[in-house]
C-alpha cells in the first residue's frame, strides 16, 4: 500500500534528549556472524526494521533458528559449516544491499544452491562488484547481466585470494572477509578505506584478522579457518539514523538536541566532521568504547551562518550515506559547495546524485552535476512557500527521510509519496519526529 504523508508546517523550536534505533549495518553483521558461531548468541538492541528482518529470514532459510523479543535477539549458531538447506532454496533480500552483498561470503562453501532474489530497487543494483571477487575464491554463480536474481552455488575447495578493492565499498570488502573465513589459507584485501566494522566484529571475537594503513590503503589479511562460540552484543545507536535529527537541529532555530548513545566509529563520521567545517554546532560527549566500537552522545544545537565546503574525497566512504543530507544543509549554507569522486552515490537505493540533483532543483537551489561531481549554489535566506510532490525515488528509505527534515526546516506545502520505504532502516523515525513537536498529516 502507498502511503503518503502531507506537511505544511516547520517545526518549532525544540530541547530534546532522544535515542534512534541500533545500528544497521551492526545488526546485520551481527545476525551474519552469530549464526556461524557454536552456541547461542545473544543482541541487545538490535534493528528491528525490514532489512534486518531480511536477514533473520534468510538465516532461517540456511537452516539457522532464532528468537527474537522486545528485550533481545538469540541466534542458534551451528559453527562454520552449520547450514542446512534444500537445492534452489530462495532468499529474499527485499531491500537490502549490505545483506544481497554479504551472504555471497557465506555461502562460499555451500553445497546446493541459493537463488537470490530482491526487490525492484535492489534488481537493478550491480553485483559484478562482488560476483568477481567470489568467482576467484571458486564460488559457482549464475546471473543475467550481474544483477537479481543469482544463482549461488559454493565449492568444496575454495582458495584464498588477494583482492584490490578500489570502490571503498565495505559490502565488498566484508563479503570477502566473510568468505576468507571458510577458506583455508591467507585472503587479502588491499582496500580504499571504509567503514570498518567487520573487521572489529572479527577483532572483539580474537579472529586472526590483520589491518594496517599503509599510505591510505588498508592491508587487511585473514588466516582461515577458525570456528568461534556464540556472543553477546550491544548494538549501539545508528549514527546513520542520528543525522536527520542533526541536521533537523542544525536547520531550525533556537533548538537542541542530545542524541544518546550513538556508534561514533571513525569510518562513519564524515558527516560529522564535514558539518563542523562548515561551522555547525555540533559535540561529542561520554565517548566509550562499546564492544571494541566506540559510542558517543551527540550534541547538536541550531547553527546559522553555515558556510559553504570544498568537500574532500577522503571523507566520501564515511559519509556515503549521508550525502543527502549534507546536500541539504549546502543548499542554506553562504557559498558554493564541491564534492568530487562521489560516482558511487549513483549505485545506492536509487541514484541519489540524480535525486539530489532534481530535489534541489525544485526548491529553487542551484547545481551544477557531472557523472561523479556535484556543485550546489547555497542560498542561506531560502523561504519555501510552494507545493511540493516527492514521488518516483524507488523507494529509497534516504530519500524519503531527507525530504520529511527539509519540509520541516524549509517551510512549503510538501507531499511526500511511499513513506513506507522507511520501514527499511527507520520504523520509529515519524513518531521520533512526532514526540520533538513535528505536525505530520
Ligand atoms: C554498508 C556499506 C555501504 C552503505 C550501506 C551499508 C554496510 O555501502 O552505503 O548502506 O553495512 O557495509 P557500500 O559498501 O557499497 O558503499
Amino acid at each position: 500500500m502507498k502511503k503518503i504523508a502531507y506537511i505544511n508546517q516547520k517545526i518549532k523550536n525544540f530541547n530534546s534528549k532522544i535515542y534512534v534505533p541500533g545500528d544497521k549495518s551492526l545488526s546485520i553483521r551481527w545476525i551474519l556472524m552469530a549464526c556461524q558461531a557454536v552456541g547461542t548468541s545473544v543482541a541487545y538492541n538490535l534493528l528491528k526494521s525490514e532489512d534486518v528482518f531480511s536477514a533473520l529470514n534468510a538465516i532461517k532459510k540456511l537452516g539457522i533458528n532464532f528468537k527474537i523479543n522486545n528485550k533481545n535477539c538469540k541466534i542458534y549458531g551451528k559453527g562454520l559449516n552449520g547450514f542446512r538447506f534444500k537445492n534452489n532454496t530462495i532468499i529474499n533480500a527485499g531491500n537490502s544491499g549490505t545483506l544481497a552483498r554479504l551472504i555471497f561470503g557465506l555461502l562460499v562453501k555451500s553445497k546446493n544452491q541459493v537463488i537470490l532474489k530482491g526487490d525492484k530497487s535492489l534488481s537493478k543494483r550491480d553485483f559484478s562488484r562482488v560476483i568477481k571477487p567470489m568467482r576467484m575464491f571458486g564460488q559457482n554463480i549464475n546471473s543475467k547481466n550481474q544483477k537479481l536474481p543469482i544463482k549461488i552455488k559454493g565449492t568444496n575447495y575454495p582458495r584464498p585470494i588477494i583482492y584490490n578493492e578500489t570502490k571503498g565499498s565495505a559490502q565488498i570488502k566484508s563479503c570477502i572477509l566473510l568468505a576468507a573465513m571458510k577458506t583455508p589459507g591467507k585472503t587479502k584485501i588491499n582496500s580504499i578505506p571504509s567503514r570498518d566494522h567487520t573487521e572489529k566484529l572479527f577483532k572483539y571475537l580474537k579472529l586472526p584478522i590483520k589491518v594496517y594503513r599503509k599510505k591510505k590503503i588498508d592491508l587487511i589479511s585473514y588466516n582461515g579457518v577458525k570456528n568461534y562460540k556464540g556472543f553477546n552484543y550491544i548494538i549501539p545507536g545508528d549514527i546513520s539514523s542520528s543525522s536527520f535529527f542533526i541536521v533537523l537541529t542544525l536547520l531550525s532555530k533556537n533548538s537542541k538536541i542530545i542524541i544518546r548513545n550513538v556508534n561514533v566509529n571513525k569510518s562513519r563520521t564524515g558527516i560529522i566532521d564535514i558539518l563542523k567545517i562548515m561551522k555547525a554546532k555540533i559535540v561529542l560527549k561520554n565517548k566509550k568504547n562499546y564492544n571494541g566500537e566506540y559510542i558517543a552522545d551527540i550534541v547538536v544545537k541550531s547553527s546559522n551562518n553555515l558556510k559553504s565546503i570544498n568537500c574532500s574525497s577522503n571523507m566520501n566512504s564515511r559519509s556515503i550515506d549521508e550525502f543527502l543530507l549534507i546536500f541539504l544543509v549546502c543548499a542554506v549554507a553562504n557559498g558554493v559547495s564541491k564534492f568530487n569522486k562521489i560516482g558511487e552515490l549513483r549505485n545506492k537505493e536509487t541514484d541519489r546524485l540524480k535525486f539530489a540533483n532534481t530535489f534541489l532543483n525544485n526548491i529553487g537551489i542551484k547545481t551544477k552535476i557531472t557523472k561523479d561531481s556535484f556543485k550546489i549554489y547555497g542560498n542561506p535566506n531560502l523561504k519555501l512557500n510552494k507545493t511540493y510532490k516527492i514521488k518516483n525515488f524507488d523507494k529509497d528509505h534516504r530519500a524519503c527521510m531527507l525530504s520529511f527534515i527539509a519540509a520541516l526546516t524549509l517551510g512549503g506545502n510538501w507531499i511526500i509519496n511511499d513513506i513506507d520505504s522507511i520501514n527499511t532502516s527507520f520504523p520509529s523515525f515519524i513518531s521520533l519526529l512526532k514526540k520533538l513537536g513535528a505536525k505530520i498529516n
